[in-house]
């Protein structure tokens, strides 16, 4: 594999391999599943225009980089990315060939033409909802896309090929919701991503189907906010979440649904009854809350306190008692007293996370916390975020071992590291190895973890017919 990372799956057709020498491209996603999705919806743009994919970046005659922008390093991460491609870009040229850079994802949205001044060999720069103008631009060979343009790009973007949906795996993300109107005070994501829009529910149900005949098995609906989910229902009217969960898991194939990443304020009644009453919908739920301050909240524009927080935690649940949950944290934003974090650290202790990330607050330009006079310096927010990763650790720790003996259904979705072995998730996320029949790829099979690792589990397949329970189901 390259020092470039891994690119998007292979998506290109044999087909196109045997029909000679066809430009190559290389994409590379920073930051969130979004952006996992965009690449692959990208490299079906690149593909209508005759690229194929290749896992050498100094093959490539064309490089996407899809950026994040969500904390300082991310975007930092970019720019360093940018100068080597730059090296590599001349050193195609002195042996005669031309390579076309595009930055695209929300550092793009949110710099602009400002990333050509600083990084020249830069050709194009295209915002996340501008993917399905990038024909033109990659004909075009420079330009700067970044207006929020009047259509939507999933009405424009070109149909994945069948290899490219094969290339999406048993475990498939779907963006059913994008942008944000929330404005905490601490995000770029509305000025990056722009205001909230859901796709229609019957596009969303036609583009599970078709992974779910290609293979797909588990699917993850995204946005930035997915719970604020409102589109337009295949009867005309409107689909929350919790319909379009419930229409998901009527699709022939999907055996189980999760979906990410969830506001607190629009975990609505009926979405909470799906945890209930839709078998499909994994028992896990990754509720961001930031801090456990009700003040420091408030100044986040938050618009909720701790405990309302702690109400949600207890009515989901109630409705279905085995949850786990994940979650979202900010270290060190302005004007966080040892008090407001002490606050955090007892929120935390309280729900008892299955696993969390942990960040320092990091100012954005362009947000209203980064102006705030009270900045918090680095040491405290470096000696918080320890302390707060080392709880969550604990608990992630806790909450692996206290599963082992217990029996899931796992889907298995890739190789494992030996011959014979395969690598899949349970419902609450954690991966976990099992000695597995490869025949078993992307079916439900019946699992009892063995032992706990660092960052996986181990299990064994369970050979007699266990007693079916809620956590199997
Ligand atoms: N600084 C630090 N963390 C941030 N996040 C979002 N913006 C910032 C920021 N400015 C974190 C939040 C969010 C996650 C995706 O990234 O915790 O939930
Ligand atoms: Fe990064 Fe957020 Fe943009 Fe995703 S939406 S790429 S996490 S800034």
């Amino acid at each position: 594999m390259s020092k470039f990372g891994s690119p998007v799956a292979a998506a290109t057709d044999g087909a196109a391999e045997a029909s000679g020498p066809a430009p190559r491209m290389f994409i590379k996603s920073f930051g969130c599943q979004m952006n996992v999705y965009d690449s692959q919806r990208m490299a079906d743009v690149a593909i209508g225009e005759g690229y194929r994919e290749t896992e050498r970046i100094e093959d490539a005659d064309l490089v996407i980089l899809n950026t994040c922008h969500i904390r300082e390093r991310a975007s930092e991460k970019v720019f360093s990315e940018l100068g080597k491609i730059r090296e590599l870009k001349e050193a195609r040229a002195t042996a005669g060939l031309s390579t076309t850079l595009v930055v695209a994802g929300c550092v793009a949205q949110a710099e602009g033409a400002e990333i050509r001044r600083r990084q020249p060999a830069v050709d194009i720069v295209v915002g996340p909802q501008s993917y399905h103008r990038l024909p033109s631009l990659l004909r075009a060979e420079r330009g700067v896309e970044t207006e929020f343009p009047p259509e939507s790009k999933f009405d424009h973007l070109p149909p994945s090929t069948p290899a490219a949906v094969r290339a999406r795996g048993v475990s498939a993300f779907v963006t059913v919701q994008e942008g944000c109107d929330k404005f905490c005070s601490f995000c770029v994501v509305p000025y990056t991503r722009g205001a909230e829009a859901s796709r229609p529910a019957a596009d969303i149900l036609a583009e599970i189907g078709a992974l779910a005949r290609a293979g797909a098995r588990e699917f993850t609906l995204i946005g930035q906010n997915v719970n604020a989910y409102h589109g337009r229902s295949e009867s005309g009217g409107v689909a929350r979440l919790a319909d379009l969960l419930a229409a998901a898991a009527r699709v022939p194939g999907v055996l189980r649904l999760r979906y990410s990443t969830s506001h607190p304020l629009d975990m609505s009644e009926d979405l909470i009854r799906a945890h209930a009453e839709n078998e499909k919908l994994a028992p896990h739920l990754h509720l961001p809350v930031q801090s456990g301050s009700d003040r420091i909240l408030a100044v986040m524009n938050r618009r909720h306190g701790v405990r309302g927080y702690l109400e949600i935690v207890a009515r989901v649940r109630e409705a279905r008692p085995d949850i786990a949950f994940s979650s979202d944290f900010i270290v060190g934003f302005p004007g966080e007293t040892d008090a407001d974090f002490e606050a955090t650290l007892a929120l935390a202790r309280e729900v008892e996370f299955a696993s969390a990330y942990a960040f320092k607050y990091s100012p954005r330009p362009g947000t209203p916390a980064a102006d705030a006079a009270a900045q918090v310096d680095i040491a405290t927010k470096e000696r918080r975020l320890a302390t707060l990763q080392q709880l969550l650790e604990a608990q992630r720790q806790a909450f692996n071992s206290a599963t082992v003996g217990r029996r899931f259904a796992v889907i298995f979705d890739k190789p494992g590291r030996r011959p014979g072995q395969l690598i899949g998730r349970t419902p609450y996320m954690q991966s976990v190895h099992a000695d597995v029949d490869a025949s078993r790829m992307g079916e439900l099979t019946e699992i009892e973890i063995t032992g706990v690792k660092p960052n996986s589990l181990a299990g064994r397949v369970v050979t007699q017919p266990a007693r079916r329970s809620r956590e199997v189901a």
